[in-house]
């Protein structure tokens, strides 16, 4: 029985991690990093067009009317004033020069188009193709106003592990796809960062459906509590350098120092617990007393019945030892047995 809950136990350790494993490596792509000058010169536009102007783009046709409308209502917008300094922000700052794309475009022919039942298309093929270009190149795109400087959390994207991993701007906010959809805030919400997240990381839907979870899925907590997505200097884009330190950000108490501490191990909450889900109590990777048992001898106290004292406690071991992860107070033999 004990024999076969270790092996349980195990298996339910091991299964998520071989799932993430090999989640992650579906999501990595075998592109060539380029030198950066590549990726300018690709996000430049054909050199032979010239900028137009958003009311020359949209005047004769109105197909795009309600993304003009959303950009302009956004933060981003062309609304704000040439006075406050930030750059202003049009279609071509990102779809890149427009005159090819409308030549020949005129009210007539708009009309024309309308009595034959037919839709005007500009010729969107001499824009930039921003959807295939490489994700450093639409990143690129973005950074050219949303410097380091201008936009304080993006000051760590290059050494995160999405800039890294292929992942762009574009693969968290859309732009153009959400003003068509008439959402013109482009700001994420901490409530959407899970499903956002999701998209890629399914294995850690996965771990959040398990019995014991933190809770993310009941909204009051989230991803970016933990992690910033637009990278960090730290692993796994933890907020804090190291994983006790992000755990402390709320659960203080454990941090110490105490004068009775659990030996180097608290070092790492990891070592015990999993710091999405688990299956067991309390997000333990393991169930008690086998979490224990890794590491220690199950044992017998004198105040233990005749009968119980031939075998030892193989329950819970935090029913007696109750503070696991350090305490100020001695036990009562004057060790520190985080018994009290
Ligand atoms: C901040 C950068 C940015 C600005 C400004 C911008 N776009 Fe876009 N646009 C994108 C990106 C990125 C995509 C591709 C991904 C997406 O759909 O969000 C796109 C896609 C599109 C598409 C294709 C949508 C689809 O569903 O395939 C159209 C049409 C478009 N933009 C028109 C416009 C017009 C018109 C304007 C000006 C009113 C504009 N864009 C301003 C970045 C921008
Ligand atoms: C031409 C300059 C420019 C470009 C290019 C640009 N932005 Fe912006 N963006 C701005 C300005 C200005 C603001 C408003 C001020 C701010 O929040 O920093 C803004 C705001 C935002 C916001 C916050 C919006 C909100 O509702 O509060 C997001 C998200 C954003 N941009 C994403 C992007 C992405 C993704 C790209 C690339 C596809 C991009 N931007 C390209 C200038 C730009
Ligand atoms: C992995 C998903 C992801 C990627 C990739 C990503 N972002 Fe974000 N972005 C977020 C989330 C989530 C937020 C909400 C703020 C937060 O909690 O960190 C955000 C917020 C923002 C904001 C609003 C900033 C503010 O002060 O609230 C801007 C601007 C922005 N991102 C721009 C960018 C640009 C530019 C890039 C590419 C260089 C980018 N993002 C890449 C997920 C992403
Ligand atoms: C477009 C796909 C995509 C989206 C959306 C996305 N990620 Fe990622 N993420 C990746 C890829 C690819 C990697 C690199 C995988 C690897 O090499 O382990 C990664 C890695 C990570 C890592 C591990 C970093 C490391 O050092 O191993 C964390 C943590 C992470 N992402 C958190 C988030 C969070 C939080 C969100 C939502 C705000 C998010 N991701 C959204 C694709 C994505
Ligand atoms: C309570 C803090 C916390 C929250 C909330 C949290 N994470 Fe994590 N996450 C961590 C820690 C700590 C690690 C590192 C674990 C390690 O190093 O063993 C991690 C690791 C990861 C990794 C890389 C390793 C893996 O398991 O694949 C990804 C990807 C990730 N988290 C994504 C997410 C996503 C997506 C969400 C939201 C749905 C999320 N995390 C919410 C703390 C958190
Ligand atoms: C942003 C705040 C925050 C951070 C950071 C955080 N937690 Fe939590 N933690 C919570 C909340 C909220 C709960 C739920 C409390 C409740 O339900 O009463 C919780 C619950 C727990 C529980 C009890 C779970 C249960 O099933 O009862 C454990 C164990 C735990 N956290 C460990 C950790 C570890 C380990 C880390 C670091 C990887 C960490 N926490 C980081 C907020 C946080
Ligand atoms: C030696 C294994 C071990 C390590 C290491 C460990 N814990 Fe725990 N933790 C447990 C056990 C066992 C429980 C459940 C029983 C209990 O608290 O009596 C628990 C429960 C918790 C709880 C929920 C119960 C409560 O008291 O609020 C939180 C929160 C928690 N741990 C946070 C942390 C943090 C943060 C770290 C890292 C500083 C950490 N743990 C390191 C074993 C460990
Ligand atoms: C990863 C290994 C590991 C795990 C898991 C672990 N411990 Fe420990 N524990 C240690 C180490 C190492 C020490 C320090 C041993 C020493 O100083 O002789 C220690 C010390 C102790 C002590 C004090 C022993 C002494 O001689 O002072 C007690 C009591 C204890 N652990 C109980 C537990 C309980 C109960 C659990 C399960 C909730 C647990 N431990 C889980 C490694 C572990
Ligand atoms: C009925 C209460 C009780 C239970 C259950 C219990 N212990 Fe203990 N344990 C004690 C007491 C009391 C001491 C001695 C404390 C002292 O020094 O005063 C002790 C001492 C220890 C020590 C130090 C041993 C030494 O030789 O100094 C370790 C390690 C330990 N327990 C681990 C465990 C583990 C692992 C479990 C679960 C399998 C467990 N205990 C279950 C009460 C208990």
């Amino acid at each position: 029985m004990k024999f076969s809950g270790i092996i349980y136990g195990i298996f339910l350790v091991v299964l998520p991690v071989t799932i993430a494993i090999s989640g992650c490596e579906s999501l990595k792509s075998s592109r060539a990093i380029l030198p950066m000058k590549e990726y300018e010169r690709m996000i430049v536009g054909r050199l032979d067009a010239q900028y137009v102007g958003t009311q020359n783009c949209l005047s004769a046709c109105h197909y795009h009317d309600e993304i003009r409308h959303n950009l302009d209502a956004s933060t981003m917008g062309v609304q704000l004033s040439r006075k406050s300094g930030m750059p202003l922000v049009n279609c071509e700052s990102c779809h890149g020069p427009g005159s090819l794309a409308i030549e020949g475009i005129t009210p007539e022919k708009v009309e024309m188009d309308a009595k034959n039942g037919k839709q005007t298309a500009c010729n969107y093929t001499t824009l930039i193709d921003i959807k295939n270009l490489p994700a450093q190149a639409q990143s690129l795109i973005c950074l050219k106003c949303h410097t380091a400087n201008a936009t304080f959390n993006l000051h760590n994207w290059n050494a995160g592990a999405h800039a890294f991993s292929d992942v762009s701007c574009i693969s968290c906010h859309s732009i153009c796809s959400a003003f068509k959809m008439g959402k013109y805030d482009l700001k994420v919400q901490p409530k959407d960062t899970a499903e956002m997240c999701y998209k890629c990381h399914q294995d850690v839907r996965a771990e959040f459906s398990l019995p014991t979870h933190h809770p993310v899925p009941e909204k009051k907590l989230f991803c970016t509590d933990c992690h910033d997505a637009h990278g960090t200097n730290n692993d796994k884009l933890l907020r804090k350098e190291t994983v006790k330190q992000t755990c402390a950000m709320c659960h203080a108490d454990k941090e110490g120092p105490f004068v009775y501490e659990h030996a180097e191990i608290t070092e790492d909450c990891t070592t015990c617990h999993n710091p999405h889900g688990s299956v067991s109590n309390n997000l333990l990777i393991l169930r008690e007393p086998f979490l224990c048992l890794q590491c220690h001898q199950g044992h017998s106290t004198s105040a233990a019945s005749a009968m119980e004292r031939k075998g030892a406690y193989y329950t819970q071991c935090t029913y007696c030892h109750s503070r696991i992860h350090g305490t100020d107070l001695p036990s009562a033999s004057g060790k520190g047995k985080f018994t009290q």
